[in-house]
């Protein structure tokens, strides 16, 4: 089976409930970025959902501690490719907290990078309002070849000025009758396309289109590292 094409150095959403294959995907689609020698960042949410990552060669785990000071422009310096983690102790506000000062700096010093935000309703104050540094990369960072890939779980409530600027969505398999139904009023045959789709199956979305331009099935997931979910 071909692997579908997506664009990984473009904007991106992957929406889904808890469950639905989210962090496998996007985890997918950071060995495909290392493969490809697209320096990244990905801020995880959790302690180990996406640390196998750092099984591929130059991948480094960049553990926010509590309290700690980080120098960022050093650690964007010591490497291409960086997970970073809260360890058990760290808040998700004191987290989030230090990944907008790392995010700012990216787009500060113009680094092209990658990155992946997981849970980004985390990093947003609402389903109306967008993260300041999130829209900033996300509205001005494609002249720096920067892109982000936003890991989210409800496509209604990720704000439209974030989502108005992906060039795909990745839509998993939906199980919630308001998603369904808001998404088949923007693509009328959704709730048909979506039903016939196995668990942790995804429908493709072209922004540019308006259009479901393919499907992402479970078994095209190859994982070369260990997912821990
Ligand atoms: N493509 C897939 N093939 C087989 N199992 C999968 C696939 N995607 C997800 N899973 C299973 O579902 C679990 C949860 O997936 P995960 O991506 O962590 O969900 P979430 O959407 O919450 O991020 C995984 O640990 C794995 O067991
Ligand atoms: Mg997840």
């Amino acid at each position: 089976m071909t692997e579908p094409t997506l664009n990984l150095t473009k904007h991106m959403g992957i929406f889904g409930f808890t469950g639905s294959g989210k962090s496998m995907k996007a985890g997918w689609m950071f060995e495909q970025l290392r493969k490809q020698k697209r320096p990244f960042i990905l801020f995880d949410t959790k302690v180990k959902n996406h640390v196998g990552l750092c099984q591929m060669k130059g991948v480094t785990l960049l553990q926010i501690a509590p309290g700690k000071t980080y120098n960022w422009k050093n650690a964007l310096k010591a490497s291409k490719y960086i997970v970073a983690t809260p360890v058990k102790e760290t808040k998700r506000s004191d987290l989030i907290a230090q990944y907008e000062k790392f995010a700012e700096v990216v787009f500060q010093t113009e680094t092209a990078r990658t990155l992946g935000i997981e849970e980004a309703h985390l990093w947003n104050p609402s389903g109306n309002v967008a993260n300041e540094i999130l829209e900033n990369i996300i509205r001005e960072g494609r002249a720096y070849n920067q892109n982000l890939i936003c890991i989210d779980q409800r496509i209604q409530s990720f704000p439209k000025d974030l989502w108005s600027q992906c060039a795909t969505s990745v839509i998993c398999k939906m199980g919630i009758p308001q998603d369904i139904e808001y998404l088949t009023r923007l693509i009328p045959d959704f709730a048909e396309q979506n039903l016939a789709l196995p668990q942790y199956g995804a429908l493709i979305y072209d922004h540019t289109t308006g259009q479901i331009t393919g499907t992402l099935h479970p078994d095209q997931i190859h994982r070369i590292t260990k997912h821990y979910g």
